[in-house]
């Protein structure tokens, strides 16, 4: 049957918004996030996002990782690793557990600098031309 794709649109229960490219080394995953939410006050903006999955042809069910630096407004970076699924109708979805590390001043703050959680992706209709 057919196998789990990672390129696309995907958004997940927070509202974050992630689109996935198609890439010619067919492991590498590149793309763009924009987060629903942040646990900074200042203003959300898209950044990228890196990694690699058991691309097209390997797996029927492919695990993947990939990173966010947030660059653009924050000083974290979270870590996404997770698999892709497929129910009977062909719907996917992507399960995740993902790790943030938030910039601390000192090594001894670090207890306070990871937050944990998991997210589920689902894809959305690509946006026509
Ligand atoms: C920050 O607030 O420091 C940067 C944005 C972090 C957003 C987190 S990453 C894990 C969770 N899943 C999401 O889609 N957004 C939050």
């Amino acid at each position: 049957h057919r196998k789990c794709q990672l390129p696309g649109l995907w958004q997940n229960e927070l509202g974050s918004l992630m689109e996935i490219h198609e890439r010619s080394k067919d492991q590498e995953l590149v793309g763009r996030y924009l987060t629903g939410v942040t646990a900074t006050t200042n203003c959300i903006q898209q950044v990228l996002l890196q990694g690699s999955w058991h691309g097209p042809a390997r797996r029927v069910l492919p695990t993947f990782g990939f990173i966010v630096t947030w660059e653009k407004f924050s000083n974290s970076t979270t870590a996404f690793v997770g698999q892709c699924f497929m129910d009977e109708s062909g719907q996917e979805t992507l399960r995740t557990t993902w790790l943030l590390w938030e910039e601390v001043e000192s090594p001894k703050d670090d207890w306070k600098a990871i937050r944990v959680g998991t997210n589920v992706f689902t894809r959305r209709p690509n946006p026509g031309p």
